[in-house]
């Protein structure tokens, strides 16, 4: 691979004639591509019904006019705080942990590309005031990041934030420092932001939560952080457009959605374990966990029956885990399949000095690198586990850089959507998450679930003391 954007899916360990009875036999996966082309077909249909939002990528108007934005951040501010929870923020931590220096946050001012970015993505008081510790309110700009602008989480942080900004510069200065990310109609966020006359950027209406990454959600952030965003989006482009051309096993998002899917149903594989071999592509399979969960675990079909459908996806990092995991995934049931992040050139590169006297037992690592070594790992790891008949797929990178970040995270999304077809549920939502956000309003006295409230204490009222050690 010399291309440095080239990205490959490599299918071979997934085959029954690698692996052995856990991998799929070729004439499976052929008897599935008459469905898969319904499924395109059907994809197709809902994105000209505009139903598929995240498929019309951002113009480069948009993308120019983010930028800019991040250009004058980078320029007023020492900190970037990004305020949000789970598909407002994943892409955002993916890109910039991939895309922006290893320890951008650590290093001096002047070797930074832009203020130092934190992602304040929970509500657990001990980390929030932390961070808040770490800051300087004087010089540090919020990100609120919220589609529907009524995430409870998100609105707690963005109320303490507010808060203390108007204490320490009064409420001018505070509006100066609070930049609002979402629906350009609609929402709680969207009011007030009004009102206050917040800076803001649109979420489009069609595009919502984890699918939003190439919007301002996850942009802004990037293009905060120094992160090249039109390259990152051409590659997205690239991959969108490799997708339309291709079908079938020639296309790497219908191949990257059937053979986990085939893996799943026909084999029991109902775990789907993303390992990187980069550290830099970690908080990838972190966002795929949730593209991944979110999206295709789910009680009902589009067709309202119940299915129970989905795969846990379980994020790894190589070779850290292979002192953590491994053994189980070698040894354990055969519940797995795994896909690899490879990359074939490292961005940096460490010579592995020798030891200073005749030493055997180092003679092999004297004078290799690091990035030898790690991709020794990484193959002798897919190696080992075909050969014990454990299948695998692999995501093999040139290298990482925006362009190949942007094929990637295009890939895997499409890739899930393909699979929301095949599972036959919508990808798109999440009602299943709906019944605990509603106990949470309950649990906090919000107005209207006073009912909810009367059920939650009901039920508590099973639970008995002698039960709890
Ligand atoms: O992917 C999703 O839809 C969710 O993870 C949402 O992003 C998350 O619940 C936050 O929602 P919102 O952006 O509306 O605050």
């Amino acid at each position: 691979m010399k291309d440095e954007h080239a990205l490959k899916l490599d299918y071979n360990n997934a085959l029954a004639e690698n692996v052995g009875e856990h991998g799929l036999k070729l004439a499976e996966i052929r008897r599935e591509l008459p469905r898969l082309a319904t499924i395109a077909k059907q994809l197709k249909a809902q994105e000209e019904a505009g139903q598929l939002g995240f498929r019309k990528l951002p113009s480069a108007a948009e993308v120019r006019a983010v930028k800019q934005a991040g250009r004058r951040l980078r320029a007023v501010c020492d900190d970037f705080v990004v305020l949000g929870i789970g598909g407002s923020t994943l892409g955002g931590i993916a890109l910039t942990a991939a895309l922006a220096h290893p320890q951008h946050n650590l290093l001096p001012r002047q070797m930074r590309r832009g203020p130092r970015v934190f992602f304040a993505d929970n509500v657990d008081p001990e980390g929030f005031e932390a961070l808040l510790q770490v800051v300087d309110l004087r010089n540090c700009c919020f990100n609120v990041i919220s589609k529907s602008g009524g995430t409870a989480e998100t609105l707690a942080q963005f109320l303490v934030v507010r808060h203390r900004l108007s204490r320490a510069l009064g409420p001018s200065g505070a509006k100066e420092k609070i930049i609002v990310t979402t629906d350009p109609k609609s929402g709680f966020l969207r009011e007030l932001a009004e009102r206050e006359g917040y800076a803001t950027f649109d979420v489009p209406q069609a595009i919502g939560g984890r699918h939003s990454w190439l919007t301002a959600v996850g942009l802004l952030p990037a293009a905060v952080a120094g992160i090249d965003i039109e390259a990152l989006m051409a590659g997205a482009a690239a991959m969108d457009e490799r997708c339309r051309k291709s079908a079938g096993l020639n296309s790497p998002a219908e191949v990257a959605a059937l053979i986990p899917y085939l893996a799943h149903t026909t084999r029991g594989q109902n775990v789907n374990v993303m390992m990187s071999y980069a550290d830099a592509l970690y908080r990838v399979a972190d966002w795929f966990r949730q593209m991944w969960a979110e999206s295709l675990g789910k009680k009902l079909s589009t067709s309202g029956q119940v299915v129970h459908a989905g795969q846990t996806p379980v994020a790894a990092l190589g070779a850290t885990d292979q002192h953590s995991q491994l053994q189980l995934y070698m040894e354990g049931p055969f519940d797995k399949i795994l896909t690899f992040l490879t990359v074939e050139r490292y961005r940096r590169e460490v010579k592995i000095p020798a030891p200073g006297r005749k030493a055997p037992a180092t003679a092999y690592l004297t004078g290799q690198t690091l990035s030898r070594l790690i991709q020794a790992e990484q193959q002798a790891t897919e190696t080992a586990l075909a050969m014990a008949g454990r299948p695998s797929l692999a995501l093999r990178l040139a290298q990482v850089s925006p362009h190949a970040i942007g094929q990637l995270l295009f890939l895997l999304q499409l890739a899930t959507v393909y699979a929301g077809g095949l599972y036959g549920v919508d990808p798109l939502d999440q009602p299943g998450v709906e019944l605990g956000k509603q106990l949470t309003y309950a649990l906090m006295g919000r107005e209207g679930y006073e009912a909810k409230r009367a059920e939650l204490e009901s039920w508590a009222s099973r639970h008995k003391p002698e039960f709890v050690l």
